[in-house]
C-alpha cells in the first residue's frame, strides 16, 4: 500500500472507469513524482473499496459527474468502455480539466470531433493513450526513418492478429453501442497509429475496407478475461481489413481480428517498404526482443539487419509524457488532433464496409452532415 500525503504543487489527478486501463493509468500515475491521484470512479463500488485500499487513493465516486466537478483536479483519465469517452472527455474539459483518453479517441468522427471542439474552446490539452508506440522496436525505427535510412516509404502493411482473443465475450467489447466497433476499432487503432506514426502522418485520401463475423457470432474465439457486463450478444465483426490510399500515392494495408483460424497467439505489427530499405515489426504475444529486422543494401548487396531495441516504456510512457505537455504549459498543439485523424479513418472503413465501396475521407464530411441532418 502506498502512502502518500498531497502536496500543494503537485498535478491532481482523478480517474473514471477502474478495469485493466484505469488500474494502468493509476499505477503509471504513481510512479511520478510530481502527481498524486487524488480520486477515481466507476459504478462498481466493491472495485473501488479495493482500489482505494491498495493504492490508498483519497476518494472514490460511483459516477463520474461529481469527479470531473471536483475544483482540486487538474488532470482526468477517461478509462471506460468506448461509449462513455466523449460524454466523460467533453463534461471534464468543460470543467477545465486536461484529459488522457484511452484508445480509441471515439467511436465515431462526430464524436470525436466534438471532444476535440471541447478542448480547443477549454484551452486545455486532450491526449490519446497510444501505448504501443513507446515500445522499443517502434522508437529506434522511427530514429533510423527520421534519418532517412529508408527513404520514401511507399507502401505498408499494419496487422493485429488473435488466434483466439475476443475479450469479454458477451461483455461491452462485443456490444456495438458500447464499443463502437470491433477488433478494427480495439486492436486496429494501435497498429494504425503505429504505422502512421513512422510513416511521418501522411494524410489518408480515401479507404476500402471489409469486415467479418464468423467465429464470435457461433460463440468460438472467446478469450477467459473478467471484461464482462453481461449486455449480450456479439454484435461486431471479428475481422477487418483496409486498403488505405494515403496523400502522394503511398498505400497502407491494415488488418486486426480478434479470433481468426491462423497462427496460435496475438501478433501485430508493422511492415514499411520505403525506396532505400523496408523494416518489419513482428511482435508475438507481447514479446519486445528481436522483433525489428531492417532490410537494406550494403556495398550493393541486400543486407539484414537486427538492430537492439529497448523494451520501451508503454503507458508509463504514454502518461509521462502527457504529464510533461502539461507542465510545460504549450498546449494548443495538443487537442486531440491526432486521435481524431485516426477515428476518422476506421469511421471511414467501417462506412466503406458497410456500403461495399470506396470512401474518400473528404465524403466521409458530407457523411456525418447528414448523419446529423437526419438525427
Ligand atoms: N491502450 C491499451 O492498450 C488498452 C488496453 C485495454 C483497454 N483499453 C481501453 O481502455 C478502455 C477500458 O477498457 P478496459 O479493458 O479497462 O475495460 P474494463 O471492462 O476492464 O473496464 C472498464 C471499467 O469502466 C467501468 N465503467 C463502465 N461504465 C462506466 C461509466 N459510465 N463511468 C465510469 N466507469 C464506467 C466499468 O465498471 C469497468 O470497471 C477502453 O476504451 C479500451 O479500448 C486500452
Amino acid at each position: 500500500m502506498t502512502n502518500r500525503k498531497l502536496r500543494d504543487s503537485a498535478l491532481r489527478v482523478g480517474i473514471v472507469g477502474m478495469g485493466w486501463a484505469g488500474e494502468t493509468h493509476l499505477k503509471a500515475y504513481q510512479q511520478l513524482p510530481n502527481v498524486d491521484v487524488i480520486a477515481i470512479a466507476d459504478p462498481r463500488e466493491e472495485r473501488l473499496t479495493q482500489l482505494q485500499r491498495t493504492y490508498n487513493i483519497p476518494d472514490v465516486h460511483t459516477h463520474f459527474g461529481p469527479l470531473v466537478e471536483r475544483p482540486d483536479l487538474d488532470i482526468v483519465s477517461v478509462c471506460t468502455p468506448n461509449q462513455f469517452h466523449a460524454p466523460i472527455s467533453i463534461a471534464a474539459l468543460e470543467n477545465g480539466k486536461h484529459v488522457l483518453c484511452e484508445k480509441p479517441l471515439a467511436r465515431s468522427s462526430a464524436e470525436g470531433e466534438a471532444m476535440v471542439r471541447a478542448a480547443v474552446q477549454a484551452g486545455r490539452v486532450l491526449e490519446v493513450a497510444f501505448n504501443h508506440r513507446q515500445r522499443g522496436d517502434v522508437s529506434v525505427l522511427k530514429q533510423m526513418i527520421d534519418e532517412g535510412q529508408l527513404g520514401h516509404i511507399y507502401h505498408a502493411k499494419a496487422s493485429w492478429m488473435r488466434r483466439s482473443g475476443i475479450p469479454g465475450m458477451g461483455g461491452w467489447f462485443t456490444n456495438r453501442e458500447l464499443a463502437g466497433g470491433g477488433p478494427l476499432i480495439d486492436l486496429g487503432v494501435h497498429v494504425l497509429d503505429m504505422a502512421l506514426y513512422l510513416m511521418d502522418e501522411p494524410e489518408v485520401v480515401a479507404v476500402s475496407a471489409a469486415t467479418y463475423a464468423e467465429l464470435g457470432p457461433r460463440g468460438r474465439g472467446g478469450r477467459n478475461d473478467a471484461r464482462t457486463m453481461d449486455v449480450g450478444p456479439f454484435e461486431v465483426e471479428d475481422l477487418a481489413t483496409a486498403f488505405i490510399r494515403l496523400a502522394g500515392g503511398a498505400t497502407l494495408l491494415l488488418e486486426a481480428s480478434w479470433a481468426v483460424y491462423g497462427r496460435a497467439g496475438d501478433d501485430f505489427g508493422v511492415t514499411l517498404y520505403g525506396s532505400d530499405g523496408g523494416a518489419d515489426i513482428e511482435v508475438h504475444n507481447y514479446n519486445w526482443e528481436n522483433t525489428l529486422t531492417v532490410y537494406t543494401d550494403i556495398d550493393g548487396k541486400p543486407a539484414v539487419l537486427k538492430p537492439e531495441v529497448p523494451k520501451g516504456t508503454g503507458h508509463s510512457g504514454v502518461i509521462a509524457n502527457f504529464v510533461s505537455i502539461i507542465e510545460s504549459g504549450d498546449w494548443s498543439a495538443h487537442v486531440g488532433s491526432e486521435g481524431l485523424r485516426r477515428t476518422q479513418i476506421i469511421d471511414a472503413c467501417y462506412r466503406s464496409a458497410a456500403e461495399g465501396r470506396e470512401i474518400a475521407l473528404t465524403d466521409l464530411a458530407k457523411a456525418i452532415a447528414q448523419d446529423t441532418a437526419a438525427d
